[in-house]
């Protein structure tokens, strides 16, 4: 009798905690199982905490970020960053160039000064909405540091705000192989703006 109770205390203990993290966002079926209103759904429920989160980071960017452009319709779950939901916006500086999702880019690279952003939630297996870490890539002056890694220095902010350590080898071997579009990977086609 003692340890049942015990245990369901402990259930109740980890329920009450589970539960005010998650913010009672919770999704009606598995990650791969949602229709696009019910991404969308989530991302409502999670979007006013995730952006409170990054917007405690010292970079401007992290609280600019949401008045940028959508570069994308809705969000939408992306197969790398860990097959979860993915949402951008880009700066003015880069806006128009990138909403043309153009593949000759070799000789025509993004402007200086374009800040590429992607904030990242997840829905977990237990079907709650969880919070994921917002990426950045900005386009520098050719001939510093970020040479080797085509003049983008890509940085990430955890969910609470503080700044992830990242290896500008590690991102940039994977947008690297990107070379005829700038090193972007680019929205999937479905998520794409008619581009003018
Ligand atoms: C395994 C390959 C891979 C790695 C590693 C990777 N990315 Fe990406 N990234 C992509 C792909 C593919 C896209 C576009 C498609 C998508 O989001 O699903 C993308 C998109 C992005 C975008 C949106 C702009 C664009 O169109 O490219 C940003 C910002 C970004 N990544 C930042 C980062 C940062 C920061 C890191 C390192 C911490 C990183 N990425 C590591 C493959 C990768």
């Amino acid at each position: 009798m003692g340890k049942f109770f015990t245990k369901s205390a402990i259930t109740a203990a980890v329920f009450f905690i589970s539960g005010s993290a998650y913010a009672a966002c919770t999704a009606p079926g598995l990650k791969d199982e949602l229709t696009q209103e019910q991404v969308n759904e989530a991302f409502e429920c999670i979007k006013e905490e995730l952006r409170e989160g990054y917007a405690k980071n010292e970079n401007p960017w992290a609280k600019d970020y949401v008045n940028w452009g959508r570069a994308a319709t809705a969000p939408y779950l992306a197969d790398v960053h860990g097959n979860r939901f993915v949402n951008y916006t880009v700066n003015e500086i880069g806006y128009r160039e990138y909403i043309k999702y153009s593949d000759e880019r070799e000789n025509n690279p993004m402007p200086v000064g374009s800040v590429l952003a992607k904030e990242i939630f997840n829905v977990n297996k237990k079907k709650q909405v969880t919070k994921g870490q917002l990426f950045f890539m900005e386009k520098v002056a050719a001939g510093g540091e970020a040479e080797k890694y085509g003049n983008w220095v890509y940085s990430v902010i955890k969910p609470n705000g503080d700044t992830q350590k990242v290896s500008q080898k590690f991102c940039h071997d994977c947008h690297g192989a990107f070379s005829d579009q700038d090193a972007m990977g680019y929205p999937n086609e479905e998520v794409r703006l008619a581009s003018e």
